[in-house]
């Protein structure tokens, strides 16, 4: 099979297209022929040697947190799916993920693909859409009512986020470039801070929750505009420094732990229409390095960066 493989850490120009082994299923695994497969920050984070503490891996290494396909073989034991089905896939960065022609997983790393949703929307939903519902429902618990700041809202989690707090009933404001205000009013923000033409941080708004998917100065400036006792979900974005005690509020950096409920909350509410991921870009399989270059240069906006996968 082909894949995206790398044996060191470095520039986009370790990355290479390579011709591999293809994986065989082990009893209650499946193999999935990958279709379309999604490029994250973590994905060139990863591969600059950022994140080696915290996530060990062993070269070579394929790239690639999530991706959708078919189940193309089927282990011993299999009755959670039939050859055939179309799926999406989970990988962690630890062990060899979607950037390939095939990847084998088993029941508690795959789910069936939303129903009426296309192979590269569906790799644009998957890990961005669980990040989104771990933050707000089950970390934040974002209630009908609420005021929600998503900070970095044009982005993929981001713009997930903004549909996701919306459909749980939350008046939501969200920060983006000026460019991006009418992008992030279609994905439902019913408040705009274009952070390129004000300061965020002059609002008169206070907020139940905020989602912050910026980090560092962002994150600094966002704890005055909790209300008391108000809480603020992140995830690892710029370094941040946990000031909650100082403001009288919660702070919480959820683990993305990808556990099967989760995962199929995200398909059913792509089912249900309150989920529609967004694609930024779409390229080939072969264009995975380009792909990770545009995200470390900060030129993704408004969604994900999918690869397309050839079949075998
Ligand atoms: N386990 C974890 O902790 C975890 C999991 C997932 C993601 N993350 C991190 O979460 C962050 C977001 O992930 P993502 O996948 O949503 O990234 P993304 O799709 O690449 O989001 C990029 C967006 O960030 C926005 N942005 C940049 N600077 C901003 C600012 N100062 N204020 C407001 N918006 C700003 C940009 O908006 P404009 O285009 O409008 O400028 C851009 O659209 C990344 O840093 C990622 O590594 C961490």
């Amino acid at each position: 099979m082909l894949a995206i493989q790398y044996e060191d850490f470095g520039a986009p120009d370790v990355l290479h297209l390579r011709d591999v082994a293809t994986p065989e299923p082990g009893p209650g695994e499946v193999l999935v022929d990958l279709r379309a497969a999604s490029v994250i920050p973590a994905d060139w984070k990863l591969r600059a040697g950022h994140l080696k503490g915290m996530f060990p891996v062993t070269f070579p290494k394929i790239p690639g947190r999530d991706g959708v396909g078919i189940v193309s073989k089927l282990g011993d034991g299999v009755d959670y799916v039939s050859l055939g089905d179309p799926v999406c896939v989970i990988a962690q960065h630890t062990e060899n993920g979607t950037h390939a022609q095939c990847i084998v997983r088993d029941r508690d790393t795959l789910v069936p693909l939303p129903v009426g949703m296309d192979f590269n929307h569906a790799a644009a939903l998957m890990h961005a859409g669980i990040c989104a519902w771990i933050c707000l429902v089950e970390d934040a618990r974002v209630q009908p009512g609420q005021r929600v700041l998503v900070q970095g809202g044009a982005g993929s989690i981001g713009s997930l986020g903004i549909q996701l707090a919306k459909h749980l009933g939350a008046h939501v404001t969200t920060t983006c470039r000026a460019a991006n205000a009418a992008f992030v009013r279609e994905m439902g923000a019913d408040a705009v801070l274009a952070y390129d033409e004000v300061d965020f941080a002059e609002t008169p708004d206070r907020f139940d929750v905020i989602f912050d998917l910026i980090g560092g100065d962002t994150h600094r400036k966002s704890y005055a505009l909790l209300k008391p006792g108000g809480h603020m979900v992140c995830l690892r974005a710029a370094p941040i420094e946990d000031l909650s005690a100082q403001y009288g509020v919660t702070m919480h950096v959820p683990v993305v732990h990808d556990r099967l409920y989760a995962i199929e909350a995200t398909v059913k509410l792509a089912e249900e229409g309150v989920f529609r991921p967004q694609i930024a870009r779409l390229l080939p399989l072969a264009e995975a390095a380009e792909a990770q270059r545009t995200l470390e240069a900060g030129e993704v906006t408004r969604g994900r960066v999918v690869l397309e996968i050839p079949p075998r």
